[in-house]
């Protein structure tokens, strides 16, 4: 009896741990897509899914669509559709782009799960797994709300506004949760955009790119007369660390430096950001912990595998245009110079040396 008992165990064990199936060789094959490796979160995503998912003991086909490529994406999910993959993870560059190619995953029975980036238009997208992307915004607004003292200084005070491409469904959250905060001190010109720059439009940077934001900003900086010696500029509003890095780099070209350089936002806690924090040109970055997220991810497809419910803790915001996407929203945290250590460094999440100047 306790001999069988002990094999009962042990098989409950390895289903738990190999529940891609593994062990005998015919391991469930896991489709992982994402959109580039040119900004390391997407590195750092594709590498924390693969590991996870092996180590529950799936076939990982990851797969990164060049710099941001909406056709290579697309050949992508395509042969995973056709390499008989059972779950797809999507990270979209562009959200719209994929309805056709994710009708052939619906036909073959194959559970899609969007990533980060909410799947538009699709009926083929089950779940979706992200970080509360609204809150993203509200941490930004509040830390520039708080660190301007909105409710209590004089003012005015000067901001410009740095934000994602319109064709990712998460730059509506970012830029709506920040202008929820900062929109009543816009309206009651306490907080006062120059450029007139303030609709999501206008404010928009294609692909998130580094470079386009550094440009944006050189235009305002010279239609503005923006310098340390020159006009005031007490805040820029940048949805991520690109746009920050960009924001950032088009000032310090003007000669601000760490003692006069207004408060900038960004999100993800990229190196380069974080050394920029260290130095003082970046006030704040939000932390997604993708470790988290792989790990949400992966017992997202344990459960669809099995056939057991998918957690989730969200039913009611993110509607893809076809109806509303079952999701889980993990929690973005604020990090600054005085509490990175312990949000980066002790949770193991980056080395001293990666952050090294
Ligand atoms: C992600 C951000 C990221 C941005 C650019 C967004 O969809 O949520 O974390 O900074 O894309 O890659």
């Amino acid at each position: 009896m306790k001999k069988i008992l002990a094999v009962l165990a042990g098989l409950i064990i390895c289903t738990a741990v190999f529940a891609g199936g593994a062990k005998d060789g015919s391991a469930i094959k896991v489709g992982v897509s994402m959109p580039t490796q040119s900004l390391q979160r997407w590195n750092q995503d594709g590498s924390n899914m693969k590991a996870q998912l092996e180590k529950a003991g799936y076939q990982v086909d990851l797969q990164y669509a060049g710099d941001n490529d909406i056709p290579t994406q697309v050949a992508q999910i395509e042969n995973m559709i056709m390499g008989n993959c059972k779950v797809i993870v999507i990270a979209a560059i562009d959200g719209s782009s994929l309805t056709e190619a994710l009708k052939g995953a619906k036909d073959r029975g194959i559970t899609v799960i969007a990533y980060d980036r909410l799947i538009m238009n699709s009926d083929a997208v089950s779940y979706y797994a992200t970080f509360d992307n609204y809150k993203v915004g509200v941490t930004q607004g509040s830390f520039i709300r708080d660190a301007l003292d909105l409710d209590n200084a004089a003012g005015p005070f000067y901001m410009e506004i740095f934000t994602g491409p319109t064709d990712d469904n998460n730059t509506n959250f970012f830029f709506g949760g920040a202008m929820d905060i900062l929109k009543p001190y816009m309206d009651s010109g306490k907080l006062v955009v120059r450029s007139s720059q303030t609709t999501l439009a206008q404010c928009a940077t294609l692909n998130w790119s580094m470079e386009e934001a550094q440009k944006r900003m050189e235009n305002i900086i010279s239609a503005n007369r923006y310098g340390p010696e020159g006009t005031r500029l007490d805040a820029v509003l940048c949805s991520n660390d690109s746009t920050a890095n960009g924001a950032t780099n088009g000032l310090l070209s003007v000669g601000y430096t760490a003692e006069n350089m207004p408060i900038i936002t960004g999100q993800d806690c990229d190196k380069p950001s974080v050394k920029n924090m260290i130095r003082g040109y970046q006030a704040m970055s939000v932390f997604k912990d993708t470790r988290t997220l792989a790990a949400k991810v992966v017992e997202m497809v344990n459960a669809i595998v099995k056939g057991t419910t998918v957690s989730v803790n969200d039913t009611t915001t993110y509607d893809n245009g076809l109806g509303v996407v079952p999701s889980f929203l993990c929690e973005p945290v604020a990090v600054t110079v005085d509490n990175y250590k312990e949000m980066l460094i002790d949770s193991g999440y980056y080395t001293e040396a990666d952050i090294a100047l």
